[in-house]
């Protein structure tokens, strides 16, 4: 079983992808259509929550309306680039419980190397949404992914700007349960690891670094 990959194609989603990937935005522009895009991507990405009904008492009467069950969503930033999405989802989930992945590469092994870890408890009850703005070689989101299984995490979402075919295929070997949410499945990788076409480092864009 493989988890399809949702690209959302909405214009406004569209659009605004298409003014981060000019490299003459500039920073603050970024962090702004970053937090734009962000609450387009959550609004699909949680569009199967499981509801209930319950009881409201409107000025007129008492009726039965949904709610989202359950224990509010698990929302996980791998950083640093992901808190350029954790805030938008957050304006638009604020009952979410954040977490952080931290994760560096080992230049010998190439292999992620975790270096910090804080996740909301009873992540097995949560909807727990993954945000990475670049799904490039899928290595990071893969170990983040393997981090939060073992803290108990079961339904898990990754949400990201770009996708490359790459990290897709890499994503899917390992997790096939978690569905991808993305703005665009791009072209390939080049031989920096950068997608391409792409918009360059996600971080960099979003903090003004170079
Ligand atoms: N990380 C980025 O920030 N950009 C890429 O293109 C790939 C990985």
């Amino acid at each position: 079983m493989t988890t399809p990959v949702n690209e959302v194609k909405h214009p406004l989603v569209q659009h605004k992808l298409s003014l981060m990937r000019d490299k003459d935005t500039p920073t603050p522009i970024f962090r702004q259509l970053i937090k734009e895009i962000s609450q387009l991507l959550a609004y699909e990405i949680t569009r199967e929550m499981p509801m209930e009904q319950r009881d409201v008492e409107t000025p007129l009467r008492v009726t039965s309306a949904p709610h989202i069950q359950g224990r509010k969503p698990a929302l996980i930033s791998i950083l640093r680039a992901g808190n350029g999405l954790m805030d938008g989802v957050l304006d638009l989930i604020p009952t979410a419980r954040v977490g952080f992945v931290g994760l560096y590469r080992d230049e010998e092994t190439l292999q992620p190397v975790q270096y910090y870890f804080k996740v909301p408890s009873h992540l097995g009850e949560r909807l727990t949404l993954v945000v990475d703005p670049m799904l490039a070689t899928g290595n990071s989101a893969v170990a983040a992914i393997d981090l939060l299984k073992k803290a108990g995490a079961t339904k898990i979402r990754f949400m990201c700007l770009l996708a490359a075919p790459e990290g897709i295929a890499c994503m899917q070997a390992a997790h096939p349960d978690v569905e991808i949410v993305t703005a665009s499945i791009d072209e390939c990788l080049n031989d920096a690891g950068y997608i391409v076409p792409g918009l360059g480092d996600a971080g960099d864009r979003i903090y003004g670094t170079t």
